[in-house]
């Protein structure tokens, strides 16, 4: 029976590959929305997707949020000191201290016995604070090496969530609704089609920074994801997907 459910996910895998139009596909079986203990598998199968992909001096970004954070915990802990570097992808301190991105990427580099450097910046800032802030020469030292990140690992969520867990004004809330913005990643909210309807002023990657990354690893679970990792799949063909069976099988029925 295992055989069959392995064979079965392979075959799910694959139908996903084609029809999402992406280069890589990874389900883990059953559905977070109904298991939490799924993240757990989401955060195992994406860590060791990492290490498979690491070279010697990767420049590693990741953003924020519990699948990122599930990443982290599960990443097992190497003995042997590395030259690689993490990074937050993006600014922004609205969360709990948890699942901010840049505790995230100290704990995935201490995991992995590497280096890490923070970036302290909240989400929407003027075009004065922004050009402010970038004048620091420490915040402009990460901003310069965030150009070369060779690895993203990003979870997708949903636009109207995100928007509640990041209290948006009702102006910023309407106009996500107007314009059927139904994915966020690193701050950047997606309509079905994968066009940018909003995006939260902080400083990161943007949008042609992530289409330049050689390894591009999304990761989002649970069936109520799955318009929003549609959209965000129309993003980039050259990337990998990790997800759970609950979403994949949800996608295949939309798409
Ligand atoms: O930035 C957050 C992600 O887009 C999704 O977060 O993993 O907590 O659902 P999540």
């Amino acid at each position: 029976e295992q055989i069959h459910r392995f064979k079965g996910l392979n075959y799910l895998e694959k139908s996903l590959e084609k029809e999402l139009n992406i280069r890589k596909v990874i389900i883990v079986p059953g559905n977070s929305d109904e298991d939490e203990l799924i993240l757990k598998d989401i955060g195992k199968a994406t860590s060791n997707y990492i290490v498979d992909k690491l070279e010697k001096n990767s420049i590693i970004g990741i953003t924020g949020g519990t699948t990122m954070a599930q990443v982290a915990e599960e990443m097992p802990v190497y003995k042997k000191k590395s030259d690689l570097l993490v990074l937050p992808a993006r600014g922004g301190l609205g969360e709990n201290v948890e699942t901010q991105a840049n505790n995230i990427a100290a704990k995935l580099a201490q995991k992995l016995c590497g280096n890490y450097k923070l970036l302290h910046v909240p989400d929407n800032l003027s075009e004065e604070a922004m050009e402010a802030l970038l004048s620091v020469k420490e915040i402009k030292e990460v901003v310069d090496i965030m150009r070369n990140i060779n690895m993203l690992v990003f979870g997708i969520g949903r636009a109207d969530i995100m928007a509640s867990r990041r209290h948006f004004s009702d102006d910023v809330v309407k106009h996500l609704c107007e314009n059927r913005a139904v994915a966020e990643s690193f701050g950047h909210y997606f309509n079905t089609k994968g066009k940018i309807i909003w995006e939260t002023n902080t400083i990161g990657i943007s949008l042609s920074d992530f289409k330049n990354i050689k390894t591009i690893i999304g990761v989002a679970s649970g069936e109520n994801k799955a318009e929003a990792i549609i959209s965000i799949c129309r993003l980039k063909e050259d990337m990998t997907l990790i997800t759970d069976e609950g979403a994949a099988k949800k996608i295949l029925n939309i798409v």
